[in-house]
């Protein structure tokens, strides 16, 4: 298994480029699904999630050709509707490949993806919202079975509880081939989410309320949608502000290209709340660290706008280092606070008490070996380890690589002291 093994301290500086988000690229090769022609996808990252859900596509036959950063998915060939296990439950965003069978295949099975490092995410608001639109579903064997009524899925009131990312964007493409219209209330409102209407809509669907809780969409009464033109993935926020926090907590001046300045808008409240300054030019941001030492912060996690629970951990380890007391709230993920620990082991100091973390300042973090548990957790550890006196081995990176694309390479760019490395055990 691969580490990575980080010697802290040094000052990083320079520039980066940004990729595209994960977390857009893979609704929208779901939706590739929901054509019965080629669909040409750029700027993808080239992480294993996105190679994950691909692998599902060819799986159940679709045609897929991927090199490098683009890909061309031909759904028209598609034999199979079954989301095998063996893939799901390997990423749980294979999730979002149902709503786009149901509704062009009129059935499908896909694997109940499972509990999850971060907490239960369980996908009762995705089920809810099918049968709405007059699905009928049983799960047996693991699977989930859902069958569409004849003639195909109908428009209909969705009203969602809570509000959902995935289940927003389930419910939005097996609306696009449904007959009629179907509103969503209490809809996402992530810039994920404003991508994937907006490929829905060059495909011929009209959608309004795009980018609001509100969304109607005017489904296409079955006929598969058609994309003429290349979807472009939008720049990924939280690669962004990951190393946004590792300008910060290494007092360095970075510059970040190709960002979306728009989808940072929290993030960099946030670190010049602790005294940094990010400067903002077109499609580039250059973060200054602040002259005297990082402050304090209090964060509590929200659906977009507010502050993302996908970068609480990496504010975390930027938190360890502050002059004061900073309190985290998570409230999205009831378990999303793996990384305590493994902070603490690098020498912070910080207590959790339910849902919030009381990160209490040390003047010095020391390397040690630590552990990734998940994502972003493991992205909080490279950072922290970044500050660490001494040098740290993050183990089980596999994590960093579902998401991150060459984070070591990108890094050492900057100049960081990273490597890659091969455990015998
Ligand atoms: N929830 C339910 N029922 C459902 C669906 C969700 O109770 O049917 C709950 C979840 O358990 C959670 C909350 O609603 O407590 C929000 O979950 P959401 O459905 O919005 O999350 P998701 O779609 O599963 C996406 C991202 C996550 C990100 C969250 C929140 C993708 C592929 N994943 O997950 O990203 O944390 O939205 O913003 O888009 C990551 O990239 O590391 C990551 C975990």
């Amino acid at each position: 298994m691969d580490y990575l093994e980080i010697t802290g301290g040094k000052k990083l500086s320079g520039s980066i480029s940004i990729g595209g988000a994960k977390n857009a690229a893979l609704p929208v090769i779901a939706a590739a699904i929901l054509s019965d022609q080629p669909t040409e996808i750029e700027n993808l990252p080239n992480v294993v999630d996105i190679r994950t859900l691909l692998r599902l596509l060819d799986i159940l036959g679709a045609k897929v050709e991927h090199e490098g950063n683009s890909v061309r998915i031909d759904a028209g060939s598609i034999r199979s509707t079954r989301a095998v296990y063996e893939i799901v439950s390997q990423m749980r965003a294979s999730i979002l490949v149902l709503g786009p069978l149901l509704t062009r295949f009129g059935e499908c099975e896909v694997s109940l993806p499972g509990g999850c490092a971060i907490g239960q995410r369980p996908i009762d608001l995705h089920l809810k919202a099918l049968e709405a639109m007059g699905a009928k579903i049983e799960i047996k064997g693991g699977y989930v079975h859902a069958v569409a009524p004849e003639g195909g899925l109908q428009g209909a009131k969705v009203i969602f509880d809570k509000i959902s990312v995935g289940a927003t964007e389930n419910t939005l493409m097996a609306a696009a081939m449904a007959h009629g219209v179907t509103e969503i209330i209490n809809a996402a409102r992530e810039p994920e989410i404003v991508q994937l209407c907006e490929m829905l809509q060059a495909g011929g669907v009209t959608i309004e309320g795009i980018g609001t809780g509100r969304l109607s969409v005017h489904g296409s009464g079955g006929a598969p949608l058609h994309y003429n033109k290349p979807i472009s993935i939008i720049p990924d926020r939280i690669e962004e502000g990951t190393y946004l926090c590792a300008g910060a907590i290494t007092y360095s001046t970075v510059t970040l290209e190709r960002i979306n300045p728009e989808h940072l808008q929290s993030t960099i409240d946030k670190l010049e709340t602790m005294g940094c300054h990010c400067d903002v030019q077109g499609d580039r941001v250059t973060l200054f660290p602040p002259n005297g030492r990082l402050k304090e912060v209090h964060i509590v996690t929200a659906e977009y706008p507010g502050f993302p629970t996908d970068m609480q951990a990496q504010f975390m380890a930027v938190a360890t280092i502050a002059s004061n007391e900073s309190l985290i709230e998570e409230r999205l993920f009831e378990n999303r606070f793996m990384h305590v620990s493994e902070l603490n082991r690098l020498g912070a100091d910080i207590w959790l008490k339910g849902n919030v973390a009381a990160v209490r300042p040390v003047d010095q973090l020391y390397g040690a070996d630590v552990m990734a548990t998940d994502l972003r957790a493991s992205s909080a550890l490279v950072l922290a380890a970044l500050a660490a006196e001494g040098t740290t081995r993050v183990r089980r990176i596999y994590h960093l690589d579902r998401g991150y694309e060459d984070l070591q390479g990108k890094l050492a760019a900057l100049g960081a002291d990273i490597q890659r490395k091969k455990s015998q055990a």
